[in-house]
């Protein structure tokens, strides 16, 4: 399977990906799309040989010219399935219409809590005493796709809004490349399926 990834900054989940899927056959991370160009991401790509397009959404351009230009993009890599991880712009019809049900996110809380920005933050101010992450499908509303998968993190009574992000980002660590395992092992069965 064929991925590429959208990422707008630190990009650790982009990392955590490509260690997870390099000693595999199964899962390839054909490229990088990044919107910031001074974002660390575009550089861990860089460093792991991982092709990159850097999409300036440019303002005389309209966005959605661009989200077009990056569909085309992937397309032309042979890219599957689309990853989005930490990826600050909101999808529209270029892409979820070329890749429907195709596009995945992850989110740094158990949807349907927190949604939006600064979910880790919003979950400690509100005093939750379980939050994690949601793997789920990307549809035109921010957060509110199908979810895929959860993992759950307990907020603990010494923590700070560091630690508790660590912990979250850790979780999120783990779970992505287990969720797209798992996608393949259930596309191989239903094709197999298919065929008999
Ligand atoms: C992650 O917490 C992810 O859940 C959210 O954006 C953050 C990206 O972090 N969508 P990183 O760039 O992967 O470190």
């Amino acid at each position: 399977m064929n991925i590429g990834i959208l990422a707008s900054g630190k990009g650790s989940n982009f990392e955590a990906l490509v260690k997870a899927f390099r000693e595999e056959n199964r899962v390839l991370v054909k490229c990088l799309v990044s919107d910031q160009p001074g974002a660390n991401v575009n550089t861990l790509a860089d460093q792991y040989g991982i092709k990159k397009l850097l999409v300036s959404f440019d303002k005389d351009r309209t966005k959605l010219d661009d989200e077009t230009k990056i569909a085309d993009y992937l397309i032309a890599q042979g890219v599957e399935w689309v990853v989005l991880a930490g990826y600050m712009r909101i999808l529209k019809k270029p892409m979820l219409s070329r890749f429907p049900n195709r596009i995945l996110n992850i989110h740094p809380s158990l949807l349907p809590s927190f949604p939006g920005l600064n979910a880790v933050k919003q979950a400690l101010d509100y005093g939750v005493k379980f939050t994690g992450c949601t793997v789920h499908y990307v549809n035109e509303n921010i957060d509110q796709g199908k979810i895929i998968a959860q993992k759950v993190v307990p907020v603990l009574e010494e923590d700070t809004l560091d630690s508790l992000l660590l912990r979250v980002h850790q979780a999120e660590h783990a779970l992505y490349p287990q969720v797209i395992r798992d996608l393949i092992k259930s596309e191989k069965h239903s094709s197999l399926c298919q065929k008999h």
